[in-house]
């Protein structure tokens, strides 16, 4: 097996899966002012600091995604940040695109940038500790969207990205996120994915990128938010089931979803459902940024000096995930 492979496996292996810490500036600063905390470099480490260095970073937290600005910080231990990381086992990611701008020829929809000098700045982060990467694309759902253009440009880039990734030594993170707003259904949602991520395959293959070198972060099969359909939970994860087995090649080792605006016990009751009815190889874990630190950063705000109490609420909250990872969560659990 491929070194890229082993990084994936070392990632999503024993109910493990990844904290997407990487929100950009403009986006942390919006989660912090939504708890009261000004928003500074040294606010954004504190509270960053408190997650990786908690004890479920051993146990359920396999990868994390960092934002260029914390990948250069320092901890208050003196490591870097990736040293602390990796000091739990877990292994250091980075995001490297450089966000979505409106696509030119269908202004509604986005298209996703930083492709320009990526090489270069990947270098830069390898020397860093970076041994995985994350790039965005995104796509609406209305009457006439996602648009062609929007699903071959997006996956093309996502292709490129992945294949410069890979020359690099590292595992990039493919994900198109089409996202939960609108009053679309389940069945909307579920061919337009489908749609999506089998032009992202198409392309990846294209562009030679190794299959079993890469994680696909995708959303789950859901009505849009501002849809009447009530769908069960159950459901949900057999949409999910059927999009990915329709649409991923048997080579991807691991799938790791994204929360996209579920709440917490949404998205972990989901996973934990896909992965009771999982009849893949595929593993099925977590890429959660707001479904694993939402609860957190609340207890946070109230005392930023507690630590240890802010590390309890994200313990539970991963050690959930990861239960939910393995198709061992259960409502009850969440007491306790
Ligand atoms: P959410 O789980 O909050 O959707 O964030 C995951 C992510 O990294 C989106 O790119």
């Amino acid at each position: 097996m491929s070194e890229l492979n082993n990084i994936a496996l070392k990632i999503l292996s024993h109910g493990k899966g990844i904290l997407a810490a990487d929100e950009s500036t403009g986006t942390m600063t919006k989660r912090l002012s939504a708890v009261n905390v000004e928003s500074t470099p040294e606010s954004r480490l504190l509270f960053r600091e408190t997650l990786f260095s908690s004890e479920s970073m051993k146990t359920s937290i396999g990868g994390v995604i960092l934002y260029d600005e914390t990948i250069k910080q320092n901890s208050s231990s003196k490591k870097t940040i990736p040293e602390l990381i990796s000091s739990s086992g877990a292994v250091p990611g980075i995001k490297v695109d450089t966000g979505a701008k409106s696509l030119v020829d269908s202004p509604d929809e986005k298209i996703t940038e930083g492709l320009d000098g990526l090489g270069e700045r990947l270098k830069d982060y390898y020397k860093l500790g970076a041994r995985f990467t994350k790039w965005r694309g995104i796509y609406i759902i209305s009457k006439n969207y996602p648009s062609k253009l929007s699903i071959d440009a997006n996956a093309n880039s996502l292709a490129k990205y992945s294949s410069i990734v890979q020359e690099n030594g590292m595992v990039p993170i493919v994900e198109p996120e089409v996202l939960m707003d609108g009053d679309h259904t389940a069945e909307d949602c579920l061919n337009k994915t489908s749609e999506v991520i089998k032009k992202c395959f198409e392309e990846l293959i294209q562009h030679k990128v190794s299959l079993e070198g890469i994680i696909l972060k995708p959303n789950m099969i859901l009505p849009g938010n501002k849809s009447n359909e009530k769908i069960s939970n159950e459901k949900i994860a057999h949409l999910t089931l059927k999009c990915l087995k329709d649409s991923v090649p048997k080579e991807v080792p691991g799938i790791a979803f994204l929360s996209g605006g579920q709440t917490e016990i949404e998205a972990t009751e989901n996973l934990n459902l896909i992965n009771k009815f999982n009849d893949t190889n595929f593993i099925m874990s977590y890429s959660y940024g707001r479904a694993l630190q939402q609860s957190a950063i609340k207890f946070w705000s109230k005392d930023i000096k507690n630590i240890k109490g802010t590390q309890e609420v994200f313990n539970h909250r991963a050690h959930m995930c990861s239960l939910a990872a393995q198709g061992k969560w259960s409502k009850e659990l969440e007491e306790k």
